[in-house]
């Protein structure tokens, strides 16, 4: 029981959701040098390999500021990315959320929907959060789209949040409230 509270793994259609493992240092690695998730995230920070094993360890349970979720295809047992609630607020009740997948082969499959479906109601039920909220930068019309498909209201405009290829881009911030998920897509 314990463990299943550290290590929860979720079961979904098409992808699951589980904790990191060490075995997962390839998959891992791979994705965090997929070019067009790192742009499209606005990541720009190379990591070492042993600051992706120290990661890796320290994302294999649950922490209490951070849920990192691994996502997987079930059809092949492959590592698509990950879907995680960082900045954990536990007197606000509130967390960011995010989601990068690596290989463009694997996006525009539903996957992402699904995952974060998943994480959203984890975080509402499991975690009991109120309020979830995230960044996206303008110039993602695809990851705008699922947010919105799937219930986040935007809220406002960080401009010029990100300077990537030579110019600064605006950072759109959306969130889900726990009464508009329950009302979208019901109780537990
Ligand atoms: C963003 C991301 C998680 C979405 O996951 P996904 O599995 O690719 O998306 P899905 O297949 O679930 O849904 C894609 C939807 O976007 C729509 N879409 C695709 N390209 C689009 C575009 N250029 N403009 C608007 N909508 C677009 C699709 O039609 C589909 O909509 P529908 O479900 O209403 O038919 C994934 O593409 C990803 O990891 N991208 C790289 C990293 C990233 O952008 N992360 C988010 C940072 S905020």
């Amino acid at each position: 029981m314990q463990e299943q509270l550290k290590k929860p793994h979720i079961k979904g259609t098409m992808i699951d959701l589980r904790m990191a493992r060490e075995s997962d240092w390839d998959a891992y690695y791979t994705f965090l040098h997929d070019a067009e998730m790192n742009r499209l995230t606005g990541s720009q920070t190379d990591f070492t390999r042993e600051a992706i094993e120290a990661w890796i360890h320290k994302i294999s349970v649950i922490n209490d500021d951070r849920v990192d979720f691994m996502i997987i295809l079930k059809e092949t047992d492959e590592l698509l990315g990950e879907v995680v609630l960082n900045e954990i607020d536990p007197v606000n009740r509130s967390a960011n959320i995010r989601i990068g997948m690596q290989g463009s082969q694997h996006r525009g499959k539903g996957y992402g929907s699904e995952a974060m479906l998943h994480m959203l109601r984890y975080g509402f039920d499991t975690l009991k959060l109120h309020r979830i909220h995230l960044g996206v930068y303008a110039f993602n019309p695809r990851a705008i789209h699922v947010y919105e498909k799937l219930g986040f209201q935007r809220e406002g405009i960080e401009r010029d949040a990100l300077y990537l290829d030579g110019k600064f881009h605006d950072m759109i911030t959306m969130a889900m409230l726990e009464d508009e998920f329950r009302a979208l897509y019901g109780a537990e």
